[in-house]
Parts: structure tokens; sequence; C-alpha cells
């Protein structure tokens, strides 16, 4: 196989460093960009270290992802997760790249209480899913060779989601949650592999990428503490959910991914169970 040159915009996020763990430089040669090298809202920034560096393939992890602040500031998440997005497509089609965009289920509603699949229709009711699921149609209209992957509430080492839930049980015997959310937790480890995968394919188009099956944000903390043995209270707290930004239930089915038998991720407990040993937590 030939040496990729693969583009990670958004490097120094959460998903982007555990890309480049995950990545091996022997193999393919990376260059690691966030907005302090080049600023995907600038539109020639971002062409011109395409055109200087011709990367094949483009992961573009940039976007600005806390809800909250997107919900107060839509201009600034617009321009970063739509135009930013925009920016990155044409970027890959002028130098004929693969781009892979990094999507998200808050793209749903939450009303639905069935996992959703690629084909049901996206309805996004905060300013992070909108401004994403605009990202989404650019990504659509202005790059030829695109993978757009919609994931889910992820855990890795870089965000301490299970650290986090196994401190807070140990320090104070109970957890608090927000109430009543529900998806599809996902090892950062598995979307990376997956990533590998996908990238080295000509299986274009938008994929569900999360770990299989569903978990409110308690059954994801009772599992933790299951796996661990710790006994603690688990208290889900209405205020948290509001507060959040966050549409209710946005479970992701992969249901391309398991049509086309690309990569078959695994269920979210198991993953999880891996990923506490492997990190020895
Ligand atoms: N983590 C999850 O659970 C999850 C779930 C579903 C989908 N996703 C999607 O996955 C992607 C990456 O998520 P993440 O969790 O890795 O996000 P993240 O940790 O917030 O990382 C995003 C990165 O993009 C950078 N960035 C912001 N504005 C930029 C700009 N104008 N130009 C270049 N870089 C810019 C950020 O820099 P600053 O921090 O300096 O602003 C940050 O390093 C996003 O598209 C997100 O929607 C993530």
């Amino acid at each position: 196989m030939n040496r990729n040159t693969i583009w990670i915009s958004g490097a120094n996020g959460k998903i982007g460093k555990i890309l480049q763990r995950y990545l091996d430089p022997l193999e393919d040669e990376v260059l690691a960009t966030d907005k302090d090298i080049v600023d995907i809202v600038n539109s020639d920034e971002t062409s011109i270290f395409a055109r200087r560096n011709r990367p094949n393939i483009i992961i573009n992890c940039s976007a600005l992802t806390d809800p909250v602040v997107c919900q107060e500031h839509p201009d600034e998440a617009f321009r970063v997760n739509a135009l930013g997005a925009r920016n990155m497509a044409v970027a890959a089609n002028t130098v004929d790249a693969k781009l892979i965009h990094m999507s998200t289920d808050d793209v749903f509603s939450g009303q639905s209480r069935s996992a959703y699949r690629e084909y049901d229709a996206p309805h996004p009711t905060t300013m992070y899913g909108k401004s994403k699921l605009m990202g989404e149609s650019f990504v659509r209209e202005f790059s030829v060779k695109h993978f757009i992957l919609r994931t889910s509430w992820l855990f890795s080492p870089v965000n301490h989601r299970v650290e986090d839930i196994i401190k807070e049980a140990r320090e104070n015997g109970k957890v608090v949650v927000p109430r009543a959310q529900f998806s599809s937790p996902t090892s950062a480890y598995q979307l990376a592999e997956f990533i590998v995968t996908l990238m080295n394919t000509y299986e274009y188009g938008i994929y569900h990428a999360s770990c299989q099956g569903v978990a409110s944000r308690k059954e994801f903390a009772e599992e933790i503490l299951r796996i661990k043995g710790i006994d603690a209270e688990i208290i889900e707290d209405e205020n948290l959910r509001i507060a959040g930004h966050r549409p209710d239930f946005t479970a992701l089915e992969n249901f391309l991914l398991n049509t086309s038998k690309i990569y078959e991720f695994p269920d979210w407990k198991s993953s999880l169970k891996a990923y506490i040993e492997k990190n020895n937590l």
C-alpha cells in the first residue's frame, strides 16, 4: 500500500489526539494542525495549506463542540462547524483528497425512542446540531470523495469520561449525571481503528459510527461501577439535562456499516470493559 499523507485538522482536540496516537508514523505521514496553524474559518489559509502539502487524506476533527457555547454564540458555531467544514471540503476537492468529516448524533431531534439510522431525517434542535448539519451539507456539496461519520458519547483517556465517574464515586460515594439522556457510548480507540480502516477504502458516503446499543447516562455510570466493583449511589439531575443543551435520545444504529460489512463496532458494554482493562482503571 502507498504511504498516505494525512492532514488531521483539529489535531489538539479529543479525537485528533487519539488519532495521532493511533496512526503509525512509519506507515503514513501525518500533518497535524489546529487553529493556531490553520484556522479553517479562513478559506485562503485552508486552501493554501492543502495545496502546499497535498495530503491524499484529510480528517476534519475541527469544530466548536461545546453545546452551551454554540447556543450562546451561534455565529461562531456556524463559522467553524458550517463554513469551516465548507472550506475543508473545497480544499479537499482542490487537491483531490479523500475527506473524512466528523459529525454528531446531535443532528437528530432526540424525540425518537429507537436508534437513528442514516436514512432518518435529521432535525436538530440545538445550535450545535444545526451548525453541524449545515457542515454535513457543505461537505456533500463541495467534496466528491467524502466520508461523513456521525458518532456519539466518546470516552477516551483524553476526555476522562470514564475516569471521572470512577473518581467521583470513590471520593464522594455518589455520582451525579444528567437525567434521561440516552445515546450510544463509544470508545475513541474503536472509532480511531474504524477511521483508519475506512480511509483506505473507496466506500464514500455517510455512516453512523458508534458502539452498538443504547444507554442512559445513568446506565453508563452503573456499568462502570459494576465492572470496577464500586458501591456508590447514582443520582440523576434534571437541571444538568436542561443546562447541557443536548437532545434527550440520540442513540445511533450503524445501519450502513452493518449492511455493507465494512466494519463492525462491538457493543458499548464490551468496549467499555476492554477500555477499563486496557487503561488499568
Ligand atoms: N467527543 C465526542 O463525544 C463527539 C461525539 C460526537 C461527535 N463528535 C465530533 O467529532 C469532532 C471532534 O470532536 P472532539 O470531541 O475531538 O472536539 P474537541 O475536543 O472540541 O476538538 C475540536 C478541535 O477543533 C479546534 N478548532 C476549533 N475551531 C477551529 C478552527 N477555526 N480552525 C481549526 N481548528 C479549530 C479546537 O481548538 P480549540 O479547543 O482551541 O478551540 C479543538 O482542538 C467534532 O466534529 C464533533 O462534532 C465528537
